[in-house]
């Protein structure tokens, strides 16, 4: 079962034909939110927002190891995660969906590992490609056939949030290599990869990195919720291709 979790512009899926929804207990806590199991294109899936139903939880306080702990135990067998990014990269223009390829992790102070008892082996996962090639390859296919346009990898620079940054530190997050700037795609990603599910996201660019372009002076909050309502469209509908698409 594909395992489907929504950020920014997607906290439901109008999509999914409701079966039900499960409140989930996990050794690390509570998840973000019941559980919504439903089928989408005829296929059961399970999905999860990540910031909450009513959107309230920010980016750094995220249960991320209790959201993907849920979803293994549910029975996922994959994850497509999808999350609002800002643009550095030229072709990363607000309204651009992204699949990315590799990640810099900036984040601090969250719980970003299944492996933190002392009484147990130690466990280090390997991470030198930190999303699943199959399950990027699953978004290509259905893009291909929805019509829908995806760049096809990207560095991305997983922020602590939930400020904006500076012209600097997207500077910076240059120079180191990124190409999109998000609050939320690690520890998410890593955790994923400790319980062996395999995982990839969707990011959708929202705006202009801060200090480029049109987010020269300043990131223009108003112009987000648009661009994003549009663009979950298309993504809505790539999420239908890789239900339909699954075996
Ligand atoms: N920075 C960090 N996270 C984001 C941005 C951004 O500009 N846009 C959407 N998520």
């Amino acid at each position: 079962m594909l395992a489907i979790i929504g950020g920014s512009g997607l906290t439901q899926l109008s999509t999914l034909e409701v079966l039900r929804r499960e409140v989930a207990r996990t050794p690390y806590g509570e998840p973000s939110g019941a559980l919504t199991f439903g089928r989408l294109a005829g296929r059961e899936v399970v999905f999860l927002a990540r910031h909450g139903y009513g959107h309230t939880i920010p980016p750094h306080r995220v249960n991320y190891r209790a959201n993907i702990w849920a979803l293994k135990n549910a029975g996922a067998d994959s994850i497509v995660s999808v999350a609002s990014v800002g643009g550095i990269r030229r072709d990363c223009v607000p309204g651009a969906l992204v699949v990315p390829d590799q990640i810099l992790d900036y984040t601090w102070g969250r719980a970003h590992t299944f492996s933190d008892r002392i009484d147990t082996l130690v466990r280090h996962i390997d991470f030198t490609i930190p999303y699943d090639e199959g399950v990027r390859c699953r978004i290509f296919r259905a893009a291909r056939e929805a019509g829908v346009e995806m760049i096809d990898g990207a560095v991305y620079a997983a922020t602590q949030g939930p400020r904006l940054e500076t012209a600097a530190e997207i500077d910076r997050f240059e120079r180191d290599g990124a190409d999109l700037v998000g609050m939320t795609g690690m520890p998410e990603a890593a955790l994923a990869r400790e319980l062996e599910l395999p995982y990839a996201a969707i990011n959708v660019v929202s705006n202009y990195a801060a200090g480029r372009e049109t987010s020269a002076q300043n990131v223009h909050f108003e112009c987000i919720e648009q661009v994003l309502q549009e663009a979950m469209l298309r993504v809505r509908n790539v999420l239908a291709h890789i239900c339909a698409d699954c075996k």
